[in-house]
């Protein structure tokens, strides 16, 4: 496959970006998407050029760092997957593909397509964990029994990344799919509920200081989720709120 490809570079957080163009060749329909880019980075370094800069690591959906936008979806055109996971199968011979950073005030470009996503590890540090000492005394799995219905919300709330496409796709760059599925992990399960009050305080507290804007329940973060977590737990995470500010 031929393929242009338009590509934002941007030297640093300080300096202006623009689209740039490039051109090529011999593209693989199997290839991944990353490995395309790749591909296109070995032929720039022939060229004593700078590569383009974007974020990888797992590359098989599990650890969220290759967020980018290819032709103005999160992502990509593809559901359910991340960049990493997306195939070159799914663009023609002669496309034209638009690849830009996520853009977010919070999320600060550093280097072309990547992004300082650490305002969501702030979030996390600030109530994403439990206190209760699971080390060297495990208990046996059935000892505390839990609903099977509270299991699964809490494992498919697990299931998010911290890609942070929600934050991406939203017009308002809200963080409340993230922190509504990092809150519901814990408050669905019997050793969340300790630091419940305080989790979503602090939390919502750090969403809100890091400049991440209001959610309008336009549904964009889910349609974009490559995890599909649900709105349900951002109504979850509005309901622990009220709670938790009662109990204060
Ligand atoms: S909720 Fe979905 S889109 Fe948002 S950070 Fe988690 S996995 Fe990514
Ligand atoms: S590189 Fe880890 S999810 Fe894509």
């Amino acid at each position: 496959m031929k393929l242009y490809l338009k590509i934002w570079r941007q030297k640093n957080n300080k300096s202006k970006g623009s689209m740039i163009d490039y051109e090529i060749d011999n593209i693989s329909p199997d290839m991944s998407f990353l490995e395309m880019m790749d591909v296109l980075n070995e032929k720039i370094i022939e060229e004593n050029g700078d590569p383009v800069a974007f974020d990888h690591d797992c590359r098989e959906g599990i650890c969220g760092s290759c967020s980018m936008f290819i032709n103005g979806e999160p992502h990509g055109p593809d559901k359910l997957i991340t960049t990493c996971q997306l195939h070159m199968r799914k663009f023609k011979d002669g496309d034209t593909i638009y690849i830009e950073p996520f853009r977010a005030k919070a999320f600060p470009i550093i280097k072309d397509l990547v992004v300082d996503r650490s305002a969501f590890d702030r979030i996390q540090q600030s109530g994403g964990f439990i206190s209760i000492n699971t080390s060297g005394n495990t208990l046996d799995a059935n000892t505390i029994p839990i609903e099977k219905e509270n299991a699964d919300k809490a494992f498919d709330a697990a299931t998010c990344i911290g890609c942070g496409a929600c934050v991406a796709s939203c017009k308002n760059s809200s963080a409340m799919l993230f922190v509504s599925a990092k809150v519901s992990q814990f408050s669905l399960l019997p050793q969340g509920k300790v630091e419940a009050t305080d989790r979503v305080l602090n939390m919502v507290n750090q969403m809100d200081e890091e400049g991440f804007g209001n959610c309008t329940n336009t549904g964009a973060c889910h349609v974009e989720c490559p995890k599909g977590i649900s709105l349900d737990y951002i109504a979850k995470l509005n309901r622990e709120y009220v709670k938790a500010n009662i109990k204060k």
